[in-house]
């Protein structure tokens, strides 16, 4: 790549010395040089005991042109030193929710990516993937989460084991092997509140702490993976929870979800705001960030303030009934996780990430505004 052409400073004219030699500085404390010695890094002493080296001006003008070759080819390697390195994303969750998207912010930011055709769990396929696409870092966004939902799981044990563990940790050993940072979508919903982390206290879980939650086998499995990938340090670790995005019409999203059910409990929870912290997840990768991350918008939100946000800015008519936790028991096959993460490790990371409540109003009820505003 060349860099823009850079012209050579503009000097005072060449004026020749009886020798030949064309002088180019006349500055008292700049020795006098001829113009084609200095390019050629003569010595200023042999410079006048040489012979003529400025014969013609076209001596001159390819000297000038070698000069002006050299000049652009540093500028091309202090703009390779400055600009950003290039990157190429290998992508697993093709069809899934979170896969998709990764997919559309790398072509938003002019990312290359491919998406891996291999299965997590076979090995020669996740290698033949890394072999064809050459990627700089890998995101794992593939794993079974069940359809309808994670009851699913409770009666697809080993499936879910060969997903959730056997492929999640073949694929970060493939990365290992070959040095590659894996950026990998986990779950928060490994927690519950208890004693030390009571509901309404503003205590979060941490990233050292241990996993309290096991009430449904997908959680079990994640907690699972989670542990023995700590000893991987290529791996980040992102624990999502509750994603919603600016896309009301998905299912998957926490909101349509909410929204559409007959009943619902009302517990504060930590969130995560893909319009928000998807990106993130990309400047994390770009920094090589590895490790366990609580990747939540810092706070909770309950139920009813989702649903309140929803009637102020999309329908003033929504209307909806609330049930216990032991009602919703009765409903659902696996119990679902409740939970306060601390997001401060992410924060101080990156300060400008918005609390949950904000970032809801700015990337999600914003841009889906129907009721005029206030
Ligand atoms: N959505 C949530 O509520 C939520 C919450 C917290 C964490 N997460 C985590 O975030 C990740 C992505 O979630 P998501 O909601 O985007 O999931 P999703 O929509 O269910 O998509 C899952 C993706 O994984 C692929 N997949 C499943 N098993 C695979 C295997 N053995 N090998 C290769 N690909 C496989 C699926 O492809 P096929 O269709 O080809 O099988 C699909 O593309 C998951 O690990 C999930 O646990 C999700």
């Amino acid at each position: 790549m060349n860099g823009p052409d850079i012209p050579l400073p503009i000097g005072p004219p060449i004026r020749r010395l009886a020798s030949g030699h064309g002088v180019v500085q006349e500055h008292p404390r700049v020795p006098r040089r001829c113009v084609c010695c200095v390019l050629r890094c003569i010595p200023e002493n042999e410079i006048l005991t040489r012979p003529a080296c400025i014969e013609t001006e076209a001596e001159t003008k390819t000297a000038t042109a070698t000069a002006m070759q050299a000049v652009n080819g540093i500028a091309a390697k202090l703009m390779s030193l400055t600009t950003e390195p290039s990157y190429k994303f290998l992508i697993y969750g093709r069809t899934g929710w979170l896969g998709g998207l990764l997919g559309k912010l790398c072509e938003k930011q002019g990312i290359a990516y491919e998406y891996g055709s291999g299965r997590l769990e076979n090995r020669s396929s996740l290698e033949a993937d890394v072999a064809a696409v050459k990627p700089t870092h890998v995101f794992n966004a593939a794993g079974v989460t069940g359809r309808p939902n994670v009851d699913w799981c409770e009666s697809h044990k080993v499936e879910t084991i060969r997903a959730n563990v056997v492929g999640t940790l073949t694929l970060a050993d493939v990365c290992k092997q070959n040095g590659l940072v894996l950026m990998n979508y986990a779950t928060g919903c490994i927690f519950e509140y208890d004693e030390k982390h009571p509901l309404g206290s503003g205590v979060g879980f941490k990233e050292e702490d241990t996993p309290n939650f096991a009430g449904s086998y997908y959680s079990k499995t994640k907690a699972m993976v989670e542990d023995l990938l700590k000893e991987f340090d290529n791996v980040c670790t992102l624990r999502v929870r509750m994603p919603i995005s600016s896309d009301l019409q998905n299912p998957r999203n926490f909101i349509s979800k909410i929204v559409r059910y007959q009943k619902i409990v009302n517990i504060p929870n930590s969130m995560t705001i893909l319009d928000e912290l998807l990106p993130i997840s990309i400047e994390m990768a770009k920094r090589n960030l590895t490790g366990i991350w609580n990747f939540t918008n810092p706070g909770v939100v309950s139920h009813n303030e989702i649903m309140e946000m929803y009637k102020e800015y999309i329908d003033p008519e929504l209307s909806w009934v609330n049930f216990t936790i032991e009602e919703q028991a009765k409903v659902i096959v696996a119990a679902r996780s409740n939970n306060e993460m601390d997001a401060s490790k992410l924060a101080k990371e990156f300060p400008e990430m918005l609390g949950i409540k904000e970032s809801l109003k700015k990337f999600v009820f914003e841009p889906n505004r129907k009721t005029p505003a206030k």
